[in-house]
């Protein structure tokens, strides 16, 4: 069942946002919209609020990022002053990092932070070093909108779960729909403290072959993934992405691959 509820932006910047592939995901869940929506790499929630389901699952193995939506369907408004202001910023960085070190990382006051850091910080990345601490540098903004209430998030959200781990410990229901977005098969891209390499890749689609519920896997289409898509019989198509790669100095789109399977 798909919900009566205009499309909402993501709350949050974040890296690797699929919203141009809201189109392409709707085409296919339009033909199973009783189900439940699984995103098992749910980032920053661009497909999820795109198509609106009844029913999700969501997952992220960043459980700053979860902890943050966790406190949004708890009607989050956040009381902390917010400026665009570099040393007001790093301040707000170490206080951050000591919620983690506290292991206090499941607060209001942790959600708070956290989404202030991703509106001032570079380029809304979602970083953390090796110790797992937020290293992202101060972003040099030159006007920030600020949102303190995200009340309009709480009715889409009253039926979506959110859990935070390895895609691997999700149970998938016979009647899922399966969107698969991990980080692309690129050099080193750190959401957080765990890199997602090449074993994960092949993890990921092992884990996926023995699943009947319809899947779309979206992913960049290079060689070695085309083959392993190929290799356990999804069915693919090619989208060129809104986003250049630099290949020796020319500045090419970027091909995006969409496998499906069960569909
Ligand atoms: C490409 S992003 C997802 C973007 C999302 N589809 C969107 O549109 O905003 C990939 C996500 O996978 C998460 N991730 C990395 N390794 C993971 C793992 N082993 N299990 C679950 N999530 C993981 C990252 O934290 C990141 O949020």
């Amino acid at each position: 069942m798909v919900n009566n509820f205009t499309c909402l932006k993501p709350p949050i910047k974040y890296p690797g946002g699929k919203r141009f592939l809201i189109p392409t995901v709707k085409e296919y869940w339009l033909k199973c919209n009783s189900k439940r929506l699984v995103e098992p790499f749910s980032g920053g929630l661009s497909i999820v609020l795109g198509i609106a389901p009844k029913n999700a699952l969501l997952n992220d193995s960043n459980p700053h990022v979860i902890n943050f939506y966790n406190w949004i369907k708890k009607g989050l408004v956040i009381k902390m002053p917010m400026k665009n202001e570099k040393s007001f910023y790093y301040h707000k960085r170490e206080e951050f990092n000591q919620l983690i070190l506290e292991n206090k990382m499941t607060t209001k006051k942790a959600a708070s932070l956290f989404y202030y850091l991703n509106r001032t910080g570079f380029n809304g990345l979602v970083r953390f070093n090796k110790s797992g601490f937020y290293n992202v540098p101060f972003g040099r903004h030159s006007n920030i909108n600020y949102k303190t209430n995200f009340k309009e998030y709480i009715p889409i959200m009253k039926k979506w779960n959110l859990k935070s781990g390895d895609f691997s410990s999700i149970k998938i229901r016979e009647n899922d729909f399966l969107y698969i977005d991990p980080p692309y098969d690129v050099e080193f891209r750190s959401y957080s403290m765990d890199e997602f390499q090449w074993e994960d890749q092949v993890r990921l689609v092992e884990w996926l072959s023995n699943k009947k519920c319809p899947i779309i896997i979206s992913n960049q289409a290079t060689e070695r993934i085309i083959k392993l898509y190929k290799k356990y019989n999804f069915k693919l198509k090619y989208i060129l992405a809104p986003r250049m790669i630099s290949c020796n100095g020319d500045r090419t789109p970027a091909k995006e691959v969409i496998a499906t399977k069960n569909l």
